[in-house]
């Protein structure tokens, strides 16, 4: 049934992928229903397909099977380029590009004034004194967070963050962490966000999902998931003894 309040409802998406030893379910039938001003996060041990997932979203991989409706249409009815702009993709490791940090944003969007740009850094907790900084003189933390307002720049209704901390130190992850709840309010976003720790997935709250094997095989509020978790494969997880 369709969830007309959602931003992004997924149904029954799957992808095979040849692994050499013959074909796997890397997403296996997975559903769910993505809400604006809301965090998912999506936690599972590693190869379980959560990158992948997320790529399905805005099409950086073709699904199998499946559809996903982007506020209540088809996304292959939006040109992809325009597809990626609502559906922005945060990659684990930031890729900027030459230049400096506001030609970094204009890029995003070649319209935004000054003030556009300050507004962008300045949610991005990244210094304004940094503008007219070379993209290449900037730390992981700084680079991850100048990534992170060129992509609120293109107004995205969704964001797809694939581990956006697991390089960086505690310092740059609390910061990055705030700024994405932060940017959930202030652009009434969706976040998806894939989770390298329980423990950030509690954190950033709301709803959580647990993937083992392609499949969702438990969802509920983050805590509960990590911590009361209902399903075996759920208990297994947080007990560590899948990895
Ligand atoms: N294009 C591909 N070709 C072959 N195997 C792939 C491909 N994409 C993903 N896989 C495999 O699919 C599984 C899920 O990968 P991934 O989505 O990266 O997991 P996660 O992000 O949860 O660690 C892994 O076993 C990975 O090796
Ligand atoms: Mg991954």
């Amino acid at each position: 049934m369709t969830d007309i309040a959602s931003i992004l409802e997924v149904r029954h998406l799957s992808r095979e992928v040849n692994t050499g030893e013959g074909l796997r379910k890397v997403v296996d039938d997975f559903s769910f229903c993505f809400h604006s001003g809301t965090i998912t996060t999506i936690l599972g041990p590693s190869g379980a397909g959560k990158s992948s997932l997320l790529r399905l979203l805005n099409r950086l991989d073709e699904p199998g099977s499946g559809e996903v409706l982007l506020d209540g249409s088809d996304y292959r009815e939006c040109d992809p380029c325009a597809l990626r702009r609502k559906v922005g993709y945060l990659f684990q490791a930031p890729h900027l590009f030459g230049g400096t940090v506001a030609d970094n944003i204009r890029y995003a969007d070649p319209l935004l004034d000054d003030n556009g740009i300050d507004e962008l850094l300045l949610l991005a907790s990244v210094s304004l004194d940094m503008k007219d900084t070379d993209s290449s003189k900037l730390s992981g933390g700084e680079k991850q967070r100048v990534a992170l307002a060129r992509l609120l720049a293109t107004n995205p209704d969704v964001l797809l963050l694939d581990e956006p901390t697991s390089s960086l130190d505690p310092t740059y992850t609390d910061l990055i962490e705030k700024v994405i709840l932060e940017s959930v309010t202030a652009r009434n976003l969706a976040v998806v966000m894939v989770c390298h720790l329980p423990q950030q997935a509690v954190r950033m709250s709301g709803e959580g999902l647990l993937l083992v094997d392609g499949r969702l095989v438990e969802h509920g509020p983050v805590r509960d998931l990590v911590e009361n978790p209902t399903t075996e494969l759920g208990r297994r997880y947080r007990d560590r003894e899948l990895t």
